[in-house]
């Protein structure tokens, strides 16, 4: 089964137009289960603009702003709600404990989940890892499955 799948970004909007392509893929699993995707990168990367093409690509029209400063956005369309993380600004994993960060990964969810690193163990594991790499005005986007499910959304990509 397909394990990980790489893609050149070669513009912003490029970004976008790969962020809708990744959540129908992940739409049409037949699944309900949570899926949890960490997007990994440094800072302007393009984690948050990944988002945003997800967010918007599932048909929500308003604005998408990025979670740095309330570390959780909610974006509830139609039977799905995603959930869009900025860890970057948690000063100590425990206020995960405190926003009952459990009940997050909930049926139907999806959380997208930057800098994930800061959350040390209290957060379910990825489905996917999303690696975004600098090519100077481009970038490269890898995705690598880490369960059955991340296997199924790069499936349906390819
Ligand atoms: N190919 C590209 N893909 C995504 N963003 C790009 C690209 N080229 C330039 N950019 C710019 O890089 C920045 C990415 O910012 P953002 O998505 O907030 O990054 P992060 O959340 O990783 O810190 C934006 O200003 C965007 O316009
Ligand atoms: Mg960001």
């Amino acid at each position: 089964m397909t394990e990980r799948f790489t893609q050149y970004i070669p513009h912003e909007n490029a970004m976008c137009a790969f962020g809708k392509q990744l959540i129908n893929a992940i739409c049409r699993l037949p699944s309900r289960q949570n899926v949890t995707l960490y997007l990994n990168g440094d800072l302007g990367a393009g984690k948050t603009t990944l988002s945003r093409g997800m967010i918007q690509g599932l048909g929500y029209s308003g604005n998408v702003k990025s979670p740095t400063y309330t570390l959780v956005e909610e974006y509830a369309i139609g039977e799905k709600i995603i959930y869009h993380f900025d860890l970057y600004r948690l000063a100590d994993p425990e206020e995960l404990e405190f926003m009952g960060i459990r009940d997050y990964f909930a049926d139907n969810t999806i959380c997208l989940i930057e800098w994930a690193e800061k959350g040390a163990d209290l957060l379910s594991p990825p489905d996917l890892l999303v690696n975004i790499g600098y090519a100077e005005n481009a970038r490269n986007i890898e995705l690598v499955a880490q369960s059955t499910m991340g296997q199924q959304i790069i499936q349906q990509l390819t």
